[in-house]
């Protein structure tokens, strides 16, 4: 579905825009590990859209919990290498939607209804302490966008992408434990190496990666400069504005 080539495409661009991301990388680690400190316990900790591991601080983790779990749809070669350093460390292959297998279903059959998504892994697990959904809240309606645009109404598509958010930030709140988000909002373009915005101007949201849901005020915020001119385009540097939640259920959502 794409999920593979998906990552071996962050992947080169991570290898092109590392100066680029490294502020990036560095807070969301930060948040993280800040996040996992005020875990009521040390036992289990997962890390949903852990990826390619650029923005997880394993080592650390590894040592602070008895298990750590990393969490996603494809976990490429090098982060099952990275994972095997740790005695500790567990990989799930894990659709955080749960409606990712029914896609080629349902674009053949534009008139089937769409799935409700609600996600229960591990909802009853009594050793779970720390979760943490990583850079990949604004990821989980762009693969069903793409596979159920055309086939059916627009408006039914993108009600179907804000609802994957919304059960992902419910799902969030009801597990057990601490938990804590880190995502990417709106992306917005400028000028080159600081030349000012050009679409939207100021911080006016430009593309909106959350499919019009609104998140509440978030403890801390900062700018991605996801990709540096000439990555997209020859002009311009394409910005991500990330949110980070340490407590997401104290957030106010
Ligand atoms: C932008 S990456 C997050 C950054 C990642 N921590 C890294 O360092 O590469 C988003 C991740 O979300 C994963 N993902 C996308 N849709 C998913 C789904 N439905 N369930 C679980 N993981 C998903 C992708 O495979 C990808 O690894």
């Amino acid at each position: 579905m794409g999920f593979l080539k998906s990552t071996i495409q962050v992947r080169s661009r991570y290898e092109r825009c590392k100066h680029a991301w490294d502020s990036h990388l560095r807070k969301t680690r930060e948040c993280i590990l800040k996040a996992a400190e005020m875990a009521p316990g040390r036992r289990k900790a997962v890390l949903f859209g852990a990826g390619l591991l650029h923005d997880i601080p394993l080592a650390e983790l590894s040592g602070m919990f008895e298990e750590v779990w990393l969490a996603d749809i494809v976990h490429s070669l090098p982060s099952r290498f990275s994972a095997l350093r740790f005695g500790n460390v567990k990989l799930v292959e894990l659709d955080v939607t749960g409606v990712v297998s029914e896609l080629g279903v349902l674009r053949r059959s534009p008139k089937r209804v769409l799935p409700v998504s609600e996600p229960a892994r591990f909802l009853d697990d009594p050793r779970l302490d720390f979760a943490v959904s990583v850079n990949l809240l604004s990821q989980l309606p762009w693969v069903p966008g793409r596979f159920l645009g055309g086939t059916r109404p627009e408006h039914e598509v993108s009600e179907f992408q804000a609802h994957l958010i919304r059960s992902h930030l419910e799902y969030l709140k009801r597990l057990p434990g601490r938990t804590a988000l880190i995502t990417d909002t709106f992306w917005r373009a400028e000028s080159a190496g600081g030349g000012g915005a050009v679409n939207g101007g100021g911080d006016v949201p430009v593309w909106d990666v959350l499919s019009g849901v609104a998140l509440p005020e978030p403890e801390s915020a900062w700018d991605w400069l996801i990709a540096p001119a000439p990555e997209r385009d020859e002009k311009l540097d394409y910005i991500a504005r990330v949110h980070a939640y340490p407590d997401w259920k104290t957030s106010g959502a």
